[in-house]
């Protein structure tokens, strides 16, 4: 089922006036950066893991067939690796119609790789949201990746893409590394 959270998202004004805000990024915009930046950096967020939890009815999968992408959930300790962008305020327009199955703009704080912390924005899916999937066994999750598709192509080209990127920037995930290895027995 489709969750649009378009305007949600832009009644969000903890940024307003800011001609500048960093953006983190833990699925797709790591790979898929098809939107305008000043900067972008290495960069991690703590107490979230990265989990393909999270339902898509209209990138990665159908209504009827969803696929499976990422979302975050909350786990204490943990540090989440990715990507921060440096974007102006117009982006979010685009980015809003990019997330909008079931993400919600949230304030978090960013670790830059290099040294220095921002708050910046997020996109997360949370638990409540009409999209969501939830838990499952790591190989039932990739079996259900193996088998959707949908306008933005093969479930699959999300999981390998994103996994490819982690290991390009030398950043480990368990649980991605895990779905991607349960993928090549579908
Ligand atoms: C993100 O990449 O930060 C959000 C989830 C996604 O678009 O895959």
């Amino acid at each position: 089922m489709s969750h649009n959270t378009i305007a949600i998202n832009q009644r969000m004004d903890k940024f307003d006036g800011h001609h500048r805000v960093w953006l983190f990024g833990y699925g797709s915009l790591i790979f898929k950066a098809d939107f305008p930046f000043i900067e972008r950096r290495l960069a991690s967020i703590e107490g979230w893991s990265r989990r393909f939890w999270q339902g898509s009815h209209d990138h990665r999968g159908t209504e009827t067939a969803p696929g499976r992408v990422l979302t975050l959930t909350p786990d204490p300790g943990a540090v989440c690796a990715g990507m921060a962008y440096l974007i102006t305020p117009e982006v979010f327009a685009h980015l809003d119609h990019r997330e909008k199955n079931g993400y919600l703009r949230l304030a978090v704080n960013i670790n830059f790789d290099d040294g220095d912390s921002e708050e910046g924005l997020v996109y997360i899916a949370t638990d409540d949201n009409a999209a969501y999937l939830g838990e499952a066994p790591e190989r039932d999750i990739a079996r259900q990746i193996a088998a959707s598709a949908g306008p933005s192509g093969p479930n699959r080209d999300y999981l390998t893409n994103l996994a490819d990127a982690l290991r390009s920037l030398g950043k480990d995930d368990p649980h991605v590394f895990a779905v991607e290895r349960h993928l090549a027995e579908f």
